[in-house]
């Protein structure tokens, strides 16, 4: 039996969680720092870096209070070592690696997207190996072919923007908050198809890397050029998300065919969408296949993916040492197979 502290501070969410290896999630907190940027339409580092700070604590306190348990029943500590923020990083580093410090436990450093990655995996329903995940989060968009954990191969990413990147800027030229991604999603749910139809990039040529910055000047072209009223925003919207949706799903088909796989699995922020949930179940039924994700809470940042993670590598005796790192850029492809 195994249970982990899971710290997550690697953008503008500070999540803490208590997983145990029997007995499943025992405890998650999350504070999200959401307010605090949308003044400044996007994330400011320094201050991220604070306010992680500032909530770390009490929020580790919460998550042992709320799981049952004091120090002596956590057996290691995992905490985001990267990609992300460098300083955010640095608060849930030197958090894990000191509380590990004084508990006399291994800790260890988890990549952010090996977290999403596996996050369905605190859902009922697991996927089995191998699978293809759709990884599409702010700062990321890639295609990874998993044979097992720690075995991945990136078979395509985005050259430019990240999906949940794209999201957000197309949000902030149609004036809404940030982050803009759900926002204008549930603006496009008020859209009529049919008016705009936004270009598909990179689909008609071989190959899996996504592009996403020429829909985003597409949109701000059409913004500028069409009346400035609620529906035609809304049409707008959902032909931004129509393309992104159909985007993805035909990478996804491509990615499928090309591995032989049979299951996909979705995750990161953009997972969430409800489009892209529903175009990629429908054509993993016509594939013969399944989708999987995590539930809502679980497809943005938050601790239980990152404790989740953690426990694998720590029951596999993986560890890191007493240096306290953050890694801003880390190809999730150098992970060690557990
Ligand atoms: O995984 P995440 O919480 O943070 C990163 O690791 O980047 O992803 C956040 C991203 C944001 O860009 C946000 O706008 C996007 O996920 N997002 C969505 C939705 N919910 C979150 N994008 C489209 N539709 C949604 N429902
Ligand atoms: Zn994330």
């Amino acid at each position: 039996m195994m249970r982990v502290l899971g710290i997550e501070t690697s953008c503008d969410e500070t999540g803490i969680a208590v997983y145990d290896d029997e007995l499943g999630l025992l405890s998650h907190t999350l504070y999200s720092q959401v307010k605090l940027h949308a003044d400044y339409g996007g994330v400011v580092p320094e201050l991220a870096s604070r306010d992680h700070v500032r909530k770390i604590v009490p929020l580790v306190k919460q998550a042992l209070a709320e799981a049952n348990c004091t120090f002596d029943d956590i057996d290691g500590v995992a905490y985001t070592k990267g990609p992300g923020l460098v300083g955010a990083l640095l608060v849930g580093a030197c958090m894990g690696r000191a509380l590990a410090y004084s508990w006399d436990k291994p800790a260890i450093g988890v990549h952010h997207m090996e977290g999403h990655l596996l996050a369905p995996m605190l859902e009922d329903d697991v996927p089995a190996f191998p699978f293809l995940a759709l990884l599409v989060s702010g700062g990321h968009s890639m295609l990874v072919g998993v044979e097992g954990i720690g075995k991945y191969e990136v078979l395509g990413e985005s050259v430019d923007d990240a999906a949940g990147e794209a999201f957000d800027k197309t949000a902030k030229l149609m004036g809404l908050d940030y982050p803009g991604g759900p926002r204008l999603s549930k603006l496009a749910a008020e859209g009529e198809t049919g008016h705009y139809r936004f270009p598909r990039p990179m689909t008609d040529k071989p190959g899996l890397n996504f592009s996403f910055s020429g829909l985003k000047t597409f949109a701000a072209n059409t913004i500028a050029k069409e009346p400035d009223d609620h529906q035609t925003r809304a049409n707008i919207a959902l032909a931004f998300e129509e393309a992104v949706v159909d985007t993805l799903s035909i990478k996804c088909r491509r990615a499928l065919t090309q591995t032989g796989y049979q299951n996909l699995v979705i995750a990161g922020g953009v997972s969430a969408n409800t489009r892209l949930r529903s175009s990629l179940a429908e054509m993993m039924t016509f594939l013969g296949g399944k989708v999987y994700y995590p539930r809502g809470e679980f497809c943005t940042d938050n601790g239980a993916m990152i404790a989740y993670a953690g426990l694998q590598r720590l029951k596999a005796g993986q560890m890191d040492d007493l240096g306290v790192k953050g890694v801003p850029r880390w190809p999730l492809d150098t992970l060690p197979p557990v």
